[in-house]
């Protein structure tokens, strides 16, 4: 198979899709991730996930049974964005959900001269995109760019209840407001695979992602150079085989299925 004829050096597998869905684990990718853990081949985790902290993540995962998984080893947009804002000493204001706002500690909120967006969710409300919106007007009046931070560009996503709408709206909102332009942190965004390879201390060619998202995680990672892979679990649809853009450098069943196959070719 032609995407492994590469030796694999690494791994950045999804969460969402990949590991789990919900609060359930996909079947074999308990097995799969021991197995990588055992094998000694490197991995990361890359995820969209901006409602919680990463902490929070790494509990949840411990819980499905994922276990020996730390903080440091899962990328996200919230810890990409605080850290950007923490070494650029900007002051934020953050339309973010509050149960992500401990990955902010150290940031400067006072006075802010940036706007942040996560998936606020429920505490999306119109007092506090006016005010994200009003932040960008007087960096406008102050001739200073209109910084607007955005952690993803999901349109809507899954909830058990139905169908809600994701950041992307709200970011589309100001941007249209303001006629500013969006810095998206998180997938598909090269820089931040970019930071997952540099943890790993590995090249782009030396690694592949994994993921259930043909544009974000698949699209995302060619992008910065990867070999991405596609799972038909999680969200996938069959429809993704034959995408407009994104071509997979393969497609397989499931994580279980992947390690194997690269389980074997490392031998
Ligand atoms: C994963 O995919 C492989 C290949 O199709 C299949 O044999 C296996 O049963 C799947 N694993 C699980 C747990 O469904
Ligand atoms: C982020 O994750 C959710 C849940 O997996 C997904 O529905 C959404 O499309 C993702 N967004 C991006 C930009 O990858
Ligand atoms: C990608 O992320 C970097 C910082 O991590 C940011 O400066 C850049 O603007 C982003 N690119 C896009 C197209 O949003
Ligand atoms: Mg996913």
């Amino acid at each position: 198979m032609s995407w492994l004829k590469r030796p694999v050096k690494g791994l950045l597998l999804d969460i969402s899709g990949v590991l789990r869905d919900g609060d359930h684990v996909i079947p074999g990718s308990l097995e799969a991730v021991q197995r990588l853990q055992a094998s000694g081949i490197p991995f990361r985790l890359v995820t969209n996930e901006t409602q919680v902290t990463v902490e929070k993540t790494v509990e949840k995962l411990t819980k499905l049974g994922f276990t020996g998984i730390c903080p440091s080893s899962i990328f996200a947009p919230a810890p990409a964005v605080a850290a950007h804002l923490r070494e650029n000493s900007l002051r934020g204001y953050l339309l973010v959900h509050p149960n992500v706002l401990p990955q902010f500690e150290g940031v400067e909120t006072t006075e802010p001269n940036c706007v942040v967006v996560g998936d606020a969710a429920e505490h999306f409300n119109y007092e506090r995109l006016n005010q994200a919106f009003r932040v960008l007007l007087s960096l406008r009046d102050k001739e200073e760019p209109m910084r607007l931070f955005s952690l993803g560009k999901g349109r809507y996503y899954k909830e058990e209840d139905g169908l809600c709408l994701d950041l992307g709206p709200f970011t589309a909102a100001l941007e249209y407001a303001t006629g500013a332009q969006a810095q998206i942190f998180g997938k598909p965004n090269a820089t931040f695979f970019q930071a997952a390879l540099k943890d790993l201390s590995l090249s782009p060619e030396e690694v592949v992602m994994i993921g259930d998202d043909i544009v974000g995680d698949v699209g995302g990672a060619q992008g910065a150079g990867l070999r991405g892979v596609l799972v038909r679990t999680g969200k996938f649809r069959a429809s993704d085989e034959n995408h407009d853009t994104v071509k997979p450098d393969a497609i397989v069943d499931n994580l279980s299925q992947a390690v194997e196959l690269i389980m074997n070719q490392n031998l």
